[in-house]
């Protein structure tokens, strides 16, 4: 495990500060062969408006670690909008797990559906000394029940990803 490049905490910061929203029109460019919003175009949205999230959270520039728990469940034609809202779920030691919901939006008639969401995690990084090294995040204030009910999820999340790791070797 590298040491922190500081090792001091910051001072903790609340999800709310921290919530990102990103609107993106759906174009031919982004489509799949059915006419739908491709999978991997997706996946890039949701890294982008997770990293901002992660970003403003820590302070500091965030690298992606890992994805897990993607589920895409409704496509978006080409002319439709995505909407995506990332929000910090727990914050660890140089790490962070944020939530991306994802909807479609069908603009003229305002129809709105679940499309995917996923669970990202980010580690807060600086340059010391001309490399890269991870850096101690704000702790996350939790301030509603749903707060804490999403931190005790992403606690057993990490439980299984710190498992997965040491298997992995
Ligand atoms: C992520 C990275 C900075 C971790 O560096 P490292 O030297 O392994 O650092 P450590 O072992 O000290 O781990 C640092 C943190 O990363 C977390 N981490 C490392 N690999 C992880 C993974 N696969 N999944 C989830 N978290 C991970 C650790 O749990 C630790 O978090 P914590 O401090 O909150 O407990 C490094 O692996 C890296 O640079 N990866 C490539 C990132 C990248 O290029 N992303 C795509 C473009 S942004």
């Amino acid at each position: 495990m590298t040491t922190p490049s500081n090792t001091e905490a910051p001072p903790p910061r609340r999800a709310r500060d921290s919530m990102t929203a990103m609107t993106e029109h759906v174009l031919p460019q982004h489509a799949n062969a059915l006419g739908t919003v491709f999978g991997g175009q997706v996946l890039a949205w949701i890294d982008l408006c997770a990293a901002i999230c992660a970003q403003r959270h820590t302070g500091h520039l965030a690298v992606t670690a890992e994805f897990d728990d993607v589920s895409f469940e409704a496509p978006i034609e080409v002319g439709q909008v995505m909407l995506l809202r990332a929000r910090v779920t727990a914050a660890f030691r140089t790490s962070v797990e944020i939530l991306v919901e994802v909807e479609g939006e069908d603009a003229p008639t305002g129809r709105r559906w679940p499309c995917a969401h996923a669970f990202v995690t980010f580690v807060a990084v600086e340059k010391t000394s001309g490399t890269l090294r991870p850096t101690t995040v704000p702790a996350l204030l939790c301030e509603s029940e749903e707060d804490r009910a999403l931190a005790a999820d992403a606690h057993e999340r990490r439980a299984r990803r710190l498992a997965r790791r040491k298997r992995a070797g």
